[in-house]
């Protein structure tokens, strides 16, 4: 089923959001973090049966960066916990929905027991159509770009057949569209290492409320943000609106 309340021909294909603000979430409810990432984690199921709903074809969550491993231990079990009881208890559900589950990111530094479930999740899903879930766990935007540039070396590819559409075929998301929009929740306005190549031309929208908070409503507002923007990819307005 297909949400019609949201303007459909300005329907980004692509979305991004970096979940963010589970942690004041908790703080603000005077619990402990954990409770804020749990919440997260019922927020993301939420979220994607309502990117289903809105027609968007991909998503892309940003779940844990590169950088997060720098937190303290216990929270670090405790996300790689959740990781793992999301993959047991969720899969079939996500299945069902039709999502296509992709990993974007590093699966080495997981556990090996997880690797397998993530392994699994990607070949049970893999002729799923209706929306693909790229999940960013281990993510860090500039670990990719050196990740591909290795892989391009090691391929032996020569200086002057490297291209743009050569980069994004070693990129973890290849043979994706980019990004249309970006959403960060938590009222920041930083990118955080994430997707830093593919949004080179993506819309950013900044929600003022913590992750576990953004609701299918707040889902809409910046669906009609994006929708009022006018992308210009660099031409003028002009150019833009002969253009249609
Ligand atoms: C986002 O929430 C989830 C992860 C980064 C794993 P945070 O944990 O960053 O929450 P805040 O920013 O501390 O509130
Ligand atoms: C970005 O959030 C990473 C994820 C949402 C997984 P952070 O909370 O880690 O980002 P900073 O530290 O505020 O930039
Ligand atoms: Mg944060």
């Amino acid at each position: 089923m297909t949400d019609n309340s949201v303007s459909l021909e300005r329907i980004p294909q692509h979305v991004g959001i970096i979940m963010d603000g589970n942690g004041r979430w908790a703080l603000a409810r005077g619990q402990p973090r954990l409770a804020g990432h749990r919440a997260g984690v019922e927020n993301l199921r939420r979220t994607i049966t309502a990117t289903v709903e809105f027609g968007i074809k991909y998503l892309t969550i940003y779940a844990f960066s590169t950088e997060n491993w720098g937190r303290p231990p216990e929270e670090i079990r405790g996300l790689m916990f959740l990781l793992d009881e999301v993959l047991e208890k969720e899969l079939d559900e996500l299945h069902r929905q039709g999502v296509q589950l992709r990993h974007i990111g590093r699966l080495e530094g997981l556990a090996p027991h997880t690797q397998e479930m993530v392994r699994e999740a990607i070949r049970m899903t893999r002729n799923n159509t209706r929306l693909v879930l790229n999940v960013a766990f281990n993510y860090g935007g500039r670990a990719e770009i050196v990740h591909a540039i290795r892989r391009m070396i090691a391929d032996g590819v020569r200086p002057e057949n490297v291209t743009e559409e050569l980069v994004n075929q070693y990129l973890y998301t290849a043979g994706q569209p980019d990004p249309d929009l970006i959403i960060r929740t938590a009222g920041e306005i930083r990118v955080s290492n994430f997707l830093l190549w593919q949004a080179a031309y993506a819309e950013y929208y900044a929600a003022n409320v913590y992750w576990p908070d953004f609701d299918k409503n707040e889902y809409r507002r910046a669906l009609e943000h994006f929708a009022s923007r006018e992308r210009r990819f660099g031409l003028t307005s002009a150019q833009v609106q002969v253009q249609g």
